[in-house]
């Protein structure tokens, strides 16, 4: 059992401990361990005198700590903690009763007020190991609401043997459904919509659904006892919550998957089987950035207003909130979903442009990035803009870039190691770093959204 004992307070003395203690397996194979640091994922890390490197989940900075292996590996070993000897002082009382058991919130025994921090100096290391460059001195990260935060969530709808719906996600450490009553990290309004008209909405709708992901000769055993099913939920900031499952008839779509969001004075459609920021809180802030960065360029000369290329576009989140700077855009998103939202977000927009005001010539493309770079030359200083997903920039799609004319690139990054892994690449192409901003977008998680200014 997890021991939060706070008044045997960390001791700077005995910051070796671990060098004596860490050969001395325990009869439950227990190890005893002085955590040297926070890695990227948020475990403790420790390097053994032996060679021994671990990764312990639940273990911060500083700690003494009994770990129990959990995974081993030729260069590393992965443990848990099952009791914690000396606390850290930013060690806390985890708030929600799941955690370490739905798959999410793994930050949550850090004090809130510390996450940043913390994280701050992880992605220095991360980047310095990574990227053998340093993030500038001015690295700051952007820090908003640490709880009731997040706006976008994917749940599973489960059905009991006894027919009652409860709503859960999917656990750590295998695929079973954890059924919450109140996550804390999502917002109120998500929260109402779970105990209140979730259950019947989705029970009205989702049973043809059921026979159908199923097949004809499931259905019968399926109506019994539907299975689970991942259901998308969306907050517009404004309580109006929508949602998407696979399957969905399309009149359901339309009444209850699309939504509207105001961000910086504009009206963006979406919908919740697409991506969407999920902090809706500090997005302003990123916002804000992205059009410092994009003005920036614009003064600097080494970018133009001739084109703006918004790759890895989701519904144009980033063409919309810009267009007005530009006289040509292009949108590139994969997901063909995307497109139709992105015609109108831009569009839209561009209707309510003032009389005196030029619209641009919008390009609204579905097909994967690399794939477009590939076939369009970027032969014009053109202001580039990506945001692609966890797995970083595609290896074409970056060569690409380092071929065109684009001098200067805005790379928004939801994973700061393939964000790292990139700009090393970029570097040895003649890019540097302009500037870089974190912003907590996933408070009580390891995970952090980071913007780069690449030049050349
Ligand atoms: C992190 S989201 C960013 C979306 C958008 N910039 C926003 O802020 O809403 C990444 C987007 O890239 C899309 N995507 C993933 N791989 C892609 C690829 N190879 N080419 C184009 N889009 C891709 C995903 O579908 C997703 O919409």
């Amino acid at each position: 059992m997890v021991e939060f004992r706070r008044k045997n307070r960390l001791n700077p003395d005995r910051k070796n401990d671990h060098r004596r203690s860490s050969h001395k397996l325990q009869g439950d194979k227990c190890l005893t361990l002085r955590i040297e640091k926070m890695v990227q994922g948020g475990d403790g890390f420790v390097r053994l005198e032996n060679g021994h490197v671990w990764f312990v989940a639940g273990a911060l900075p500083g700690e003494l700590c009994k770990v129990r292996p959990t995974f081993r590996k030729k260069d590393f070993i992965k443990g848990r903690v099952v009791e914690i000897l000396e606390p850290s002082p930013d060690r806390v009382k985890p708030r929600c009763p799941l955690y370490g058991k739905c798959g999410g919130c793994s930050l949550q025994h850090l004090a809130s007020d510390k996450q940043a921090e913390y994280l701050e100096k992880v992605e220095r290391e991360n980047f310095r190991r990574l990227a053998h460059a340093e993030l500038p001195e001015d690295f700051v990260i952007h820090t908003g609401n640490a709880w009731g935060y997040r706006n976008r969530a994917r749940v599973v709808y489960h059905k009991t043997p006894d027919g009652r719906a409860v709503f859960g996600f999917r656990g750590e450490e295998s695929n079973n459904v954890v059924p919450f009553e109140h996550c804390p990290v999502l917002t109120d309004a998500l929260n109402d919509f779970l105990r209140g008209p979730a259950a019947s909405l989705l029970a009205c709708n989702s049973d043809a659904s059921h026979r159908n992901l199923n097949g004809p000769s499931d259905s019968k055993r399926n109506l019994s006892r539907p299975r689970d099913m991942d259901v998308n939920l969306f907050d517009n900031g404004k309580g109006e919550i929508s949602f998407y499952y696979p399957g969905m008839r399309k009149s359901e779509f339309d009444a209850h998957a699309v939504s509207h969001v105001e961000i910086a004075g504009r009206k963006i459609e979406a919908d919740a089987s697409v991506f969407f920021q999920s902090n809706l809180g500090l997005l302003p802030e990123l916002v804000d950035a992205v059009r410092k960065a994009v003005d920036d360029g614009l003064a600097s000369g080494k970018a133009t207003n001739d084109w703006l290329i918004d790759l890895f576009s989701g519904v144009g989140f980033f063409a919309c909130i810009l267009q007005d700077k530009f006289k040509k855009i292009t949108t590139v998103e994969r997901e063909e979903g995307c497109l139709k939202h992105a015609k109108a977000n831009l569009s839209v927009s561009a209707a309510a442009r003032t009389a005196e005001s030029r619209s641009p010539v919008i390009e609204n493309v579905s097909a994967p990035a690399e794939d477009w770079l590939l076939e369009n030359v970027v032969d014009v200083p053109a202001t580039l803009i990506v945001d692609p997903p966890r797995t970083g920039l595609p290896k074409d799609a970056l060569e690409a870039i380092v071929k065109s004319s684009v001098n200067r690139l805005i790379y928004v990054s939801c994973d700061p190691v393939t964000l790292a892994r990139d700009y090393a690449k970029f570097a040895e192409a003649g890019f540097s770093l302009s500037h870089a901003e974190g912003f907590a977008f996933y408070p009580q998680t390891p995970h952090l959204e980071m913007m780069f200014v690449l030049s050349r």
